[in-house]
């Protein structure tokens, strides 16, 4: 078996055949090949790998560039998505040759951090990865909202095709990349594919001319839901605009759907508000997506409150592993490889955990990710509080 990087240009004759039948009903028509030639512009900048043999192409993954924003610092990320092995080449070890070689491609390209949806989580557990929450979905008549309908609010809402809504709709996700944790963009390139959707519209949330919040949304019928994908807002008042959005379709749609971050509480989005907010996880389709450092020095910089530090070892992951004195200082984190003794010993899992804020020390131990000594818990604890990432973008 070898494995070769491929370019954009032959995705459709390597990655075609074997994405096409592990992701959809097969076998396929001409069309189905025309439908994934047409999305190949939005590959152009990823990385992509095969591991052929004798020139056949039997397994294949990509990275997309990316950018994300972990506690308040923004990296570049590496998407990985389109994992692949064809069904006579499986349980061969080729996927986990190829997916080393292109988190060490990506770690050389500087991407620091990496995401991705798993279709088991256990899976990519072996590569280091770890759970992040999945974005919940709230589910409501418009009726609820009815409060919303006649107030006046500073701003307006307008909706437009994803074409029409782009540069604002990008000025928005790049305000929200800097600002929220958790948060990740597309590049230029592959953030196409959001700009050419010809199935949904984009309600757009402007104050004083400056969009401050968006959601992507399709009328499935009348009388029907109105489906909408994130909820993007800078603030209340940037919800409560597009709320009211929402509410004016009382008299066309049963129920709107949206989906939404895990701190946002649609029971209090208004008194007689009857609402259903699910968050649902199932595999293959539908896991939560999970992350990993690629590097320790994704942790320079990091917003921290905590004034302290805590000497750590990371063990049984090629990239990571390592002894580091990990200290806080006038609000960020900055990270050193250290001989002393080790107060906490992590798993690449525990750490990318710790730093994406998803577990505290205590549950990092419990769920196996690594051993940290009693009076580094408080510490650690404090350098790294829990916070939930909010990443919004599917891939
Ligand atoms: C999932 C898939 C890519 C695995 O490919 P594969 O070639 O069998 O993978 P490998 O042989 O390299 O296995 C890598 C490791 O994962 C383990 N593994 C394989 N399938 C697994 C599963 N379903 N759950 C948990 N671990 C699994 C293997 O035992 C191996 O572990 P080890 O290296 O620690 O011993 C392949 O089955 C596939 O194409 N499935 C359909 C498409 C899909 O679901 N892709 C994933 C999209 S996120």
């Amino acid at each position: 078996m070898q494995i070769r990087q491929i370019s954009a240009d032959e995705r459709l004759d390597v990655v075609f055949p074997l994405s096409f039948y592990a992701f959809s009903p097969s076998p396929g028509t001409d069309a189905d090949r025309e439908a994934y030639a047409s999305r190949a512009p939005y590959y152009g900048t990823v990385t992509a790998l095969v591991a052929e043999e004798e020139g056949r192409p039997l397994a294949s993954v990509t990275a997309i560039p990316m950018r994300q924003n972990v506690r308040g610092v923004v990296h570049d990320m590496a998407g990985i998505a389109t994992v692949v092995s064809h069904p006579e080449a499986r349980r061969k070890g080729y996927v986990r040759q190829l997916l080393t070689q292109l988190l060490e491609l990506s770690r050389e390209q500087d991407r620091l951090v990496s995401a991705l949806y798993p279709f088991r989580p256990s899976f990519y557990a072996r590569f280091g990865y770890v759970g992040v929450p999945r974005v919940r979905t709230a589910i409501f008549a418009p009726e609820g909202l009815d409060h919303l309908q006649r107030i006046e609010l500073p701003g307006e809402v307008v909706r437009l095709t994803p074409a029409a809504a782009f540069a604002e709709f990008s000025t928005l996700m790049h305000r929200l990349l800097g600002e929220r944790h958790g948060f990740a963009v597309f590049d230029e390139v592959f953030s196409g594919w959001l700009r050419d959707d010809k199935t949904q519209w984009v309600a757009l949330a402007r104050v004083g001319g400056e969009v401050v919040g968006a959601v992507p949304y399709r009328v499935e019928r009348y009388g029907g839901d109105l489906v909408a994908g994130d909820l993007l807002t800078t603030g209340p008042l940037a919800r409560t605009l597009l709320l009211q959005y929402l509410a004016r379709h009382v008299d066309q749609v049963a129920r709107v759907q949206v989906k939404i971050s895990t701190d946002e509480v649609p029971d209090l989005w208004g008194t007689d508000l009857a609402v259903l907010t699910e968050g649902r996880t199932e595999f293959p389709r539908q896991g939560a997506p999970m992350v990993r450092l690629l590097s320790m020095r994704a942790l320079n910089g990091l917003h921290t409150p905590a004034s302290l530090d805590v000497t750590v070892e990371v063990t049984g992951d090629s990239f990571l592993a390592g002894r580091y004195r990990i200290a806080g200082d006038a609000g960020s984190l900055a990270v050193e490889e250290t001989k002393d003794d080790p107060q906490a010993t992590l798993t690449c899992a525990g750490i990318s955990a710790l730093a994406y804020g998803v577990l505290d020390p205590l549950e990092v131990t419990l769920r196996g990710f690594g051993q940290v000594d009693t009076d580094a818990l408080e510490m650690l604890g404090a350098l790294f509080p829990k916070k939930m990432p909010y990443l919004f973008a599917d891939f």
